[in-house]
């Protein structure tokens, strides 16, 4: 049996890799480790209720106790680090717990798997770490000049990408928060020989996504004839990415990846936000085969202070290195997701009940 400490395992992609593990093997036991803020759902897990390959810890990685006390009691072999604050407009809101979760947290947690590994002769054996980071940390890249109706490139040889050379240069408190932990995650490489790596993956969207984030919420508002908020021009560019294919590419990278690199993982799908949320129209309107469903629900809003323009990725080294490759296009993976929101009628309304609302006044009202 191998091993894995998960963070953060409750919210969305954490708990789509503890799903995928579990449901694609039977020689791994997953410690999910989450402290369930307001992103972490239990609800997300149900399916593995009395799997005894499942251990859930609630419990907090910044504290030292608490971290030290798991990486004794359950060995792992592996620790994947999701459990961070994600949301960009949250961080423009409350920018200080970015910093204390996803920098202080991940010292904390690098402090103490250091500490557990360590083999007394500057080895950690077979041990290994997982950073789960974000292509926001290199910036934003321009809108190539010619594109293609969906906002992607018109001439894709021809546009810039993020490669995993790329100067970091992060714009949001959210991006400077990851990029930072990012750094101490290769200073711990560099400086103690700590057997970590650390993934830059691109926009995710799928099952279990809170509806804070584009697709989610175009959807759950679609489906309430509730305005669709677009961000200024609605012609920011994002790369996305289906979950699936992004577990895939943790697994391969959390064993196989090479210790202190970098691997960037994209979907080669880059698309506009505008040409997002028609999709989502025009693909709810005809699952649900309500005719009030249209285009006329967009709204153009307010910008995002410091809104990245475009983002997307150059998946070379992944694919060349472990093989992977994306093989969800974004066109089958938006039917997919659309279907899952409107098969779980009662976890979108467990989560958009309470706190929700208030969030959504905050973020758009007056907007
Ligand atoms: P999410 O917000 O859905 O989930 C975060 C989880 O971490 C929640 O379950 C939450 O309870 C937990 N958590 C928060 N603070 C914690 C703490 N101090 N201790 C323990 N648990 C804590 O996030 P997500 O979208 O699943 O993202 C997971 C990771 O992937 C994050 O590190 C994020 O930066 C990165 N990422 C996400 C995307 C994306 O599109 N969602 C893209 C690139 C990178
Ligand atoms: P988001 O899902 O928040 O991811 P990120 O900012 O990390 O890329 O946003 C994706 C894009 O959608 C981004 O350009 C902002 C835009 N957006 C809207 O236009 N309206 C919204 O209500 C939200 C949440 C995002």
């Amino acid at each position: 049996m191998k091993t894995f400490l998960v963070t953060g395992g409750a919210g969305f992609i954490g708990s789509n890799f503890v799903l995928h593990l579990l449901g694609t093997r039977d020689d791994v036991r997953v410690v999910n480790v989450d402290a369930l803020t307001y992103a972490g759902n239990l609800e997300n897990l149900a399916s593995l209720e009395g799997n005894p390959n499942h251990i859930f810890l609630h419990a907090d990685i910044r504290d030292r106790d608490a971290m030290a006390q798991a990486l004794t009691q359950y060995q792992p072999d592996v620790v994947v680090n999701f459990a961070a604050e994600s949301h960009v407009d949250r961080s423009i809101e409350n920018p200080g717990v970015f910093a204390d979760t996803n920098v202080m947290g991940t010292v904390n947690l690098l402090t103490c798997c250091r500490a557990a590994w360590d083999d007394g002769k500057g080895g950690f054996g077979d041990h290994r770490y997982l950073q789960v980071s974000t292509d926001e940390v290199y910036g934003a890249l321009q809108i190539p000049e010619a594109v293609n109706p969906d906002g992607s490139p018109a001439d894709p040889a021809g546009a810039t990408y993020f490669h995993e050379t790329t100067p970091l240069s992060p714009h949001s408190p959210y991006s400077a928060s990851k990029a930072s932990a990012d750094f101490f995650v290769r200073a711990w490489h560099d400086t103690y020989g700590f057997p970590s790596v650390i993934t830059r993956c691109s926009n995710n969207y799928g099952p279990y996504q809170f509806p804070e984030k584009l697709i989610p919420l175009m959807i759950h508002n679609a489906l309430l004839h509730r305005e669709l908020p677009v961000y200024g021009d609605g012609l920011n560019v994002r790369d996305w990415l289906y979950v699936e294919d992004h577990c895939r590419a943790i697994e391969l990278v959390a064993e196989h990846g090479r210790l202190g690199e970098v691997y960037n993982v994209g979907g080669h799908n880059e698309r506009s936000n505008m040409y997002i949320v028609r999709t989502i129209i025009s693909e709810v309107r005809q699952a649900t085969g309500d005719a009030a469903i249209t285009e006329n629900l967009i709204r153009h809003v307010t910008d995002r202070k410091g809104h990245d323009r475009r983002y997307g990725i150059a998946p070379n080294k992944i694919r060349e290195e472990l093989g992977w490759e994306p093989q969800t296009r974004f066109e089958v993976g938006i039917k997919k997701t659309i279907r899952w929101y409107l098969d779980n009628p009662e976890w979108v309304e467990h989560v958009t009940s309470g706190a929700y609302q208030q969030y959504y006044e905050r973020m758009y009202a007056g907007r």
